[in-house]
């Protein structure tokens, strides 16, 4: 490495040091973001639940709680997602902290959340003026809890993330458990050429905790511009879930999406299109060794043509490629994946699971069109020489 190389790269390092420092938030847990941090006057105790304690690094209005893994309310061992502490919102509370962000880009924030006693509990995710009400009634794995993810755009540099329990129960304390908080900055990635799809490969996505297994569920998200999956919307009631390669068989690259609420779970993207121009939609269907009960099949759109493809156990391979051809009948065509099957897994028969889906591109494939097109190009080239 030569002198200017390495004084460059310094500068970088101390560039990237001060750009975090100038812009705010570095992705990953939000101060205090796990609750481990432990107040003034140490942790309430399981003897001492009465006596209310300041959350380090919050606000909080109403109820709230630091709960510690193990503690029992009656009969029931209350969950603590990760770590020894979590926080509990009784009715109506909340907690919020200011965040530094960069104002006009798109932020994702990872939770673990779960219920406790009522069955209708739902948790309202705000940035004010964005939020998000996510219903914590479908247990989507056996633990009791799931990491969940939520984007919004950054109207100003200082910004609020306010966590409320919107419920209203007989017994005030019960209420949603939230832990491992966390931020990450989204990018949208670039256009491929010859690919319609915008991160096709799911590769941006929201903050996945590296020793988290249970992936990130993307609950309905109706807004292209503000999503936790860059390009894509989940346009269904139940989630999808986020998948890593740490955890998760995935087709290809780190990342890919895991269709585990059969029918009800549905990922989409308007791609642009040539209206009567032929392409051919290609993508991966896989499974994501989380010993999902088989058979395990993907129903894919595009346009108005749509296909079940039905996942082929192999012992060589985890995925299989697959292709649906299509002619777009407009400047945007639309592409979606949804599961033909409601997937348990087999050793606890009750955690949802699905078919993985990963890598997918729309490719033109209309040659007559295309040589129509490129002809064309020549011709005005033609033209222009003369
Ligand atoms: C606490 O929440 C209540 C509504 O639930 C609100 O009226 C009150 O202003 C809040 N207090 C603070 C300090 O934010
Ligand atoms: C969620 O919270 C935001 C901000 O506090 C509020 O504007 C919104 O109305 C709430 N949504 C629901 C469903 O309570
Ligand atoms: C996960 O990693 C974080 C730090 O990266 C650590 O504080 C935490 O204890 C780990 N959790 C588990 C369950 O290993
Ligand atoms: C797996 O790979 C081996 C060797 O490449 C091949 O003989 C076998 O047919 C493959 N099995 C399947 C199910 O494709
Ligand atoms: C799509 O068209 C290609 C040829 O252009 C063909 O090889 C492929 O089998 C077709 N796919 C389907 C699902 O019919």
């Amino acid at each position: 490495m030569s002198r200017s190389c390495i004084c460059f790269s310094l500068f970088l390092i101390l560039f990237t040091l001060l750009a975090t420092a100038i812009l705010g938030e570095e992705d990953g847990l939000v101060a205090n973001g796990d609750f481990e941090t432990p107040p003034s006057d140490g942790f309430p105790s399981d003897a001492l639940i009465d006596s209310p304690k300041e959350v380090p690094g919050w606000k909080s209005n109403g109820t709230v709680e630091l709960i510690e893994a193990g503690q029992k309310q009656g009969a029931m061992i209350l969950i603590v997602p990760q770590g020894r502490h979590a926080v509990r919102l009784g009715n109506e509370a909340e907690i919020s902290q200011e965040l530094t962000v960069e104002k006009g880009s798109i932020y994702s924030v990872t939770f673990s959340a779960g219920r406790t006693c009522a069955q209708l509990e739902s948790l309202n995710v705000s940035v004010p003026p964005a939020s998000q009400t996510i219903d914590l009634q479908t247990l989507y794995n056996v633990q009791g809890w799931d990491p969940y993810a939520w984007a919004f755009e950054a109207e100003e540099d200082k910004v609020q993330l306010v966590f409320r329990n919107t419920g209203m129960e007989d017994d005030p304390s019960c209420g949603p458990i939230i832990d491992d908080i966390a931020i990450k900055k989204l990018f949208t990635p670039d256009k491929p050429k010859d690919n319609a799809v915008l991160n096709g490969d799911f590769e941006e996505g929201p903050w996945m905790f590296r020793n988290l297994s249970l992936g990130v569920l993307l609950p309905t998200n109706l807004d292209e511009e503000t999503t936790s999956l860059p390009g894509w919307i989940v346009e269904s009631n139940r989630a999808v879930r986020y998948i890593d390669s740490y955890h998760y068989s995935v087709p290809q690259g780190k990342r890919a999406v895991e269709l585990l609420s059969g029918k009800e779970g549905i990922i989409s993207q308007m791609v642009e299109t040539k209206p009567d121009e032929q392409y051919t939609m290609t993508f991966a269907v896989g499974h994501a060794d989380d010993k999902c009960k088989q058979p395990l099949a993907v129903m894919a759109f595009a346009g108005d043509q749509a296909q079940n493809v039905h996942y082929t156990p192999n012992s060589n391979s985890t995925f299989q490629s697959a292709n649906l051809n299509f002619t777009a009948r407009a400047e945007r065509t639309r592409i979606a994946f949804l599961s033909v099957y409601y997937n348990t897994r087999t050793d606890d028969m009750s955690s949802l699971c699905g078919p993985v889906i990963d890598d997918v591109r729309v490719l033109v494939s209309g040659s007559n069109v295309n040589g129509l097109g490129l002809g064309l190009v020549l011709w005005v080239f033609v033209l222009f020489l003369v």
